[in-house]
Parts: structure tokens; C-alpha cells; sequence
């Protein structure tokens, strides 16, 4: 695919159904493979991140059928995973290495797992450290990075507050739980996605979460189920950037993951002026789903720090290239997390709207994104460095500018969601070259 150019203008107008959750997917397939019997799951991510999990659990002897969005694992319970005989490659899938990583420390075996150059450069020591007081002996590279050779095995229970607010880390312990010897308790000062805990529920595990703590009870007999995968609201965050950016838009999203603790995008963008509904809401298989829909409006910009950074954690390329689209610009703080996502995101997308004729401040710790009173955006070259929530953030904003685009390595886009262009395309009526 290489390189793309994106033509300003059109509208969105239209439906649509959105490949399954990222998180989900791949929080599903591994309980999947712990737990007894076949699980069946439906509209699996198409995601090339969840396809890096199901090929990591082939190599611990899993096996796997995957057509489309429908995929069978067949289940070999808590202690039937089998030694590697490769290193497990996560590729470019933080969440597959972190939460894998959990599983690994409790199996009575060697294994190594790594990922790829952008994957290898992010930390490994927020979830290597609480591993490592759980018992696993665990061989990193230099600053406890990947690849990491996990000794796994007898687990001690603990009692653990991840410095940084994350779900990944959260999920990791928990999944190292499953084989402690007493009751494993994590503390969270920010309440991070819960999928793990409502996912290890539907299968059967006893999983208590009372305020800010989440406690996993070792040893629960997991018994395999049918699960449909709601739609991806992160997803979904880049059509709804496009609806937002071009005038007279609107787009309904059907059966899209609703789960409070990724829901807060919603609100956000409610609070600065746009036009949404939810017409449709359901609980299934312990997640809420439902349907969205939005209608261009005018924003009025708006500030993002404190908790509400690892809320929206994944949305805020997204909101930041919102700000040239709004009358007083976005602005970012305390968000040290996005510089150590699958590149620095406040660095890339800060010089990616620079260079389509943005006004940019980067801090330490976010970034200022000025609003339309300081002229439109003119359109350029720009670089997602292989980063595919950036490459995807940048093309929506280059859809409201005043001339055509060129992305760079656009092909990137696929590990979250493959069918981004297309989809672009058929909604906004306008050709992609
Ligand atoms: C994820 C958690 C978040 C998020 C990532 C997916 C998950 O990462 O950014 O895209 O599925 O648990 P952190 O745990 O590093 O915040």
C-alpha cells in the first residue's frame, strides 16, 4: 500500500458495523485458551495486533481455527499450555506480550517472547516488576525491555498498585493470579478498562472489584463459552473525527462496545459541542453494547489532563488533530503515557499537524493544538511512523484541509483496523488513491 493520498472535502453519511474490540478480541482468546472446551468467539478483531495473539497461542500448542471473524480455541485448560518450541512474537502488540507475559509466569516452563524493533523500544519493566515479586524469574534486555525470557512457575499471591494507571499491567497480574497460591488484589487510582475482569467472569472465574481494587481467586475452573466481540469504540473514534471534521456529516455505528471505562470519549466530545446519541444500549456476555449516532457540529475545543488521560488514552491522537476544527483549540496534560505508545504519539502527531499548517506547543507532557481562528489547515507531507492510530488521526484531519495529503507508510493502519480506507471511502463518497 505504501503511501496515500488523502483529497479534502465530502461528507460522511451512512451505517456502519465495526470489527470487533482490539482489547476484547485478544482478552478472549486467551481465557479461551486456559479454559476447558471450545470457545467460540464471533466477529473477532480484524486487527493484525489480535492476529499476533491468536499465532502466539498456536505456539504454546492451542489450537486455533480463524475465518474472518469467527474463531474456535480449543481450550486445554489452566495447565494445558505446552512449551515453545520458537520465541512467541507479539509483533508490533503491546497488549499481547504485557498480558501473555502474566499467563507466562505461571506455566511450569521456559518461554521467550518478543516483538518487533517498535515494540521492543517500550517498557517492560511496569509489568516485569510485579511478575517478578510474584516469583517468575524473568530475563529482559537492557532497561527491562523485550524480548523477555519468562521462567515461570510457582506464584506467590500480592498485593499490588501499578505506578502508571494501566489496564495491560492490571491484566497481566491478573492473569498471573490464576496460578498464585492466595488470593491476588490489584489497586488502580484511575479506573482502567475492566474487560479482563468481566471476561475472566464469563468464564467462570471469581473475580471481586470493589472501588479502585480488583481481587482474582487462583485456580478457577474456566469453562469455555460462545461470545460475539462488540465493536471497537476506538475504533469507531476515527469516523466519528471525520463525521466531526466535515461539514453536514452524520453516521450511525451499530453494535459498538459501550463499556463505561472506554466510554468517556462520548462525554468529552458531548462537553465541547458535538451531537451524539445513543438510540440503542444492552448488556451481553457482561459488556454494554450499542448503537451511536453523530451529527456534524460546530466545537468549541477543550482541555484533557488528570484522569481523564488514561480514560481516552487511545482517543487522543484523535482529539488532538480535532483541535485546527475547533474554535479554541485542544489542549493535553499529564499524558507522559503517549510518548511511550507504538511511537511517541505527542511527538508524532504534534509534527504531523506542523506540517499540514497547524500551530503546535508540545509539553513535557501533552500538547497544545491551536483552534480555526489561527487559519485552516493547509494540507502536506506528513510521517505516522509507523503508528497506526497517528497514520489514522492525521488522514481524518486531512480530510477538512484546504489541499490533498500524502501519508506516508499508510499501510500501518492495519494493526487496528485494516479496513480503515475502505471504509472512509464508501462513507465519504470520495476516492483515495
Ligand atoms: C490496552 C490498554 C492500554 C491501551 C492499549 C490497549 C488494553 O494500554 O493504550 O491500546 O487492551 O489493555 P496501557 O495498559 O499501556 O495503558
Amino acid at each position: 500500500m505504501g503511501k496515500r493520498t488523502i483529497a479534502p472535502g465530502g461528507r460522511i453519511e451512512g451505517e456502519v458495523t465495526l470489527p470487533g474490540d482490539k482489547s476484547i478480541s485478544h482478552r478472549y482468546a486467551i481465557i479461551g485458551a486456559l479454559a476447558e472446551g471450545t470457545t467460540e468467539i464471533s466477529n473477532y478483531a480484524s486487527a493484525a495486533d489480535c492476529h499476533s495473539t491468536l499465532e502466539c497461542l498456536r505456539r504454546l500448542g492451542i489450537e486455533v481455527q480463524s475465518n474472518k471473524g469467527d474463531v474456535r480455541i480449543a481450550g486445554r485448560g489452566l495447565d494445558g499450555l505446552k512449551e515453545p518450541r520458537k520465541t512467541l512474537d507479539a509483533e508490533n502488540s503491546g497488549s499481547t506480550r504485557r498480558m501473555l507475559a502474566g499467563v507466562l509466569a505461571g506455566q511450569p516452563f521456559n518461554s521467550k517472547i518478543t516483538g518487533d524493533d517498535s515494540l521492543r523500544r517500550r517498557p517492560m519493566r511496569r509489568v516485569v516488576e510485579p511478575l517478578r515479586q510474584m516469583g517468575a524469574e524473568i530475563e529482559a534486555s537492557e532497561g527491562d525491555r523485550a524480548p523477555l525470557e519468562i521462567r515461570g512457575g510457582k506464584l506467590h499471591a500480592i498485593d499490588y498498585t501499578p505506578p502508571t494507571p494501566s489496564a495491560q499491567v492490571k491484566s497481566a497480574v491478573l492473569f498471573a493470579g490464576l496460578y498464585a497460591d492466595g488470593a491476588t488484589t490489584v489497586h488502580e487510582s484511575v479506573a482502567t478498562r475492566d474487560h479482563t475482569e468481566l471476561a475472566l467472569r464469563e468464564f467462570g472465574a471469581h473475580v471481586e472489584t470493589i472501588g479502585g481494587t480488583v481481587r482474582i481467586h487462583p485456580r478457577p475452573k474456566l469453562i469455555a463459552r460462545k461470545l460475539d466481540v462488540p465493536g471497537d469504540l476506538s475504533t469507531a473514534m476515527f469516523l466519528i473525527g471525520a463525521t466531526l471534521v466535515l461539514p453536514e456529516s452524520s453516521l450511525m455505528l451499530h453494535n459498538v462496545g459501550l463499556n463505561p471505562t472506554r466510554a468517556r470519549v462520548l462525554d468529552f466530545l458531548s462537553s465541547i459541542g458535538a451531537s451524539i446519541r445513543i438510540p440503542s444500549l444492552q448488556a451481553r456476555d457482561g459488556e454494554l453494547v450499542g448503537d451511536v449516532s453523530i451529527r456534524h457540529a460546530p466545537l468549541e475545543g477543550g482541555a484533557i489532563s488528570g484522569t481523564q488521560v488514561a480514560e481516552m488514552i487511545d482517543e487522543l491522537p484523535m482529539l488532538a488533530a480535532l483541535g485546527p476544527f475547533t474554535k479554541k483549540g485542544i489542549e493535553i496534560h499529564d499524558a507522559h503515557e503517549l510518548r511511550v505508545k507504538e511511537s511517541d504519539r505527542v511527538r508524532t502527531i504534534a509534527e504531523g499537524l506542523r506540517a499540514m499548517g497547524a500551530r503546535v506547543e508540545e509539553f513535557p507532557d501533552g500538547l497544545r493544538v491551536e483552534g480555526h481562528s489561527t487559519g485552516k489547515l493547509r494540507g502536506g507531507k506528513v510521517d505516522p511512523a509507523g503508528d497506526h492510530r497517528i497514520a489514522m488521526a492525521l488522514a481524518v484531519a486531512a480530510m477538512g484541509a484546504e489541499e490533498n495529503t500524502v501519508i506516508g507508510d499508510a499501510e500501518c493502519v492495519g494493526v487496528s483496523f485494516p479496513e480503515f480506507f475502505s471504509t472512509m471511502e464508501r462513507l465519504r463518497g470520495a476516492e483515495v488513491k
